[in-house]
């Protein structure tokens, strides 16, 4: 664990959500995608932002790593599931972490912060999807997650094959007093 701390994202935190985002996109895809569709998705990424999820109270939300000396180091976008998949209750949509941070248990912790915001809202299993592609999918294996979906989908304008990891129980993720065996029994 490092000196870092996740918490909601605010409208105040857009620009520094949109930094990290670009970069982050930039490091992951320059192998991966065509600089074209790095550049179109950035665009369509910028134009849409993050907006009313800034602020709210509700399962969507956009958690942000900070650290005292560095700001906004990663963030997760999280929420309802987009699509229908093994009953999974909740997604994460986005996680990114700035280069110069990874590797340091910043993402771990903000896929727990994800798995603790969700069981706090009565949900206990959620999804990612993933480029085929991306080395990020061994960290989420070493999170725990299951390979339960693949399909092609659109990724700055180019067909990609993607992969969605799952989570059933986040007894592994959750510890602690918010832990789902911890939770008082309802009613
Ligand atoms: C994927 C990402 C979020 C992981 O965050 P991170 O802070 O670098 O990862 P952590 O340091 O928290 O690693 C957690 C665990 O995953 C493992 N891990 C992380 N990246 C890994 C990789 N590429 N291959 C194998 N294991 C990996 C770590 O070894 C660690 O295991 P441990 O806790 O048992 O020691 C981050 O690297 C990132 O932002 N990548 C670019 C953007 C991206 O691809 N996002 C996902 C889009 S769906």
């Amino acid at each position: 664990m490092g000196d870092w701390a996740v918490r909601r994202a605010g409208p105040a935190d857009a620009e520094a959500l949109r930094q990290v985002h670009a970069e982050g996109w930039r490091a992951t895809y320059a192998g991966i995608l065509p600089a074209l569709a790095i550049d179109r998705e950035l665009k369509r990424r910028r134009a849409t932002g993050w907006g009313p999820t800034l602020g709210g109270q509700g399962l969507a939300a956009v958690l942000v790593a900070e650290s005292p000396e560095a700001g906004v180091v990663g963030f997760a976008t999280v929420g309802d599931p987009r699509e229908s998949i093994a009953d999974l209750e909740a997604e994460i949509a986005e996680l990114y972490v700035l280069p110069a941070h990874q590797g340091r248990g910043v993402g771990r912790t903000l896929v727990e912060a994800a798995a603790r915001h969700f069981v706090r809202h009565g949900l206990f299993g959620f999804y990612v999807w993933v480029l085929r592609s991306n080395r990020a999918r061994f960290f989420y294996e070493a999170l725990g997650g299951e390979p339960v979906l693949e399909k092609t989908g659109a990724v700055g304008g180019h067909p990609y094959g993607l992969v969605a990891y799952a989570w059933h129980d986040l007894t592994r993720l959750v510890t602690g007093a918010d832990a789902p065996g911890a939770l008082p029994p309802i009613g």
